[in-house]
């Protein structure tokens, strides 16, 4: 006998200007942010902002080398440059955004920075929300990054080895 069973991905395209202001600063953030990436391989800028609960906002952008898998990504380098100065902060949401693009098409996290924001996800026992956007184009939202990543590893697979054990 075989089971399929299907994954549904939930997203909210929404028109730039109906966001919150609060949404649409942080996309501000994360375009500033692109401005500053490091990018002289690929020559795409990814910009990333987030907002902790406290209401701190956290930048980060890629970081690119010369050995190219030792690049980072934008999100990865928000996420982990606010988690190393408050490793009990809650990521409430992450807008990502690039300088120019293809006005119909938001910039999405690859897998890998999917897979770190669904370890923030099990890190703070919440949800992070995702913005992604494109100048001049709409903004996509998810409610849960663990929505991008169906079926993903996580510490469950490791007993005695997550962030829980002893
Ligand atoms: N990149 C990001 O920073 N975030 C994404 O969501 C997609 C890709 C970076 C990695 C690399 O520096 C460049 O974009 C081209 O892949």
């Amino acid at each position: 006998m075989t089971q399929t069973h299907r994954a549904i991905l939930e997203f909210h395209a929404h028109d730039a200007e109906d966001l919150v202001a609060s949404d649409r600063d942080l996309v501000a953030q994360a375009v500033a942010a692109a401005g500053r990436a490091y990018a002289p391989y690929s020559r795409f800028q990814v910009g990333a902002a987030l907002r902790l609960a406290d209401g701190r906002v956290v930048s980060g952008n890629n970081q690119e080398n010369a050995s190219f898998p030792a690049g980072i990504c934008a999100e990865r380098t928000a996420l982990h440059a606010a988690m190393a100065s408050d490793p009990k902060g809650r990521v409430e949401v992450m807008a990502i955004a690039v300088p120019s693009g293809d006005p119909g098409r938001p910039v999405t996290p690859c897998g890998i920075c999917r897979q770190a924001l669904v370890e923030q996800e099990h890190r703070q026992g919440g949800a992070v929300r995702l913005l992604m956007t494109v100048p001049g184009g709409p903004v996509w939202e998810v409610k849960r990054c663990r929505d991008l990543l169906p079926l993903s590893f996580d510490a469950s697979f490791l007993p005695g080895q997550g962030p829980e054990a002893p």
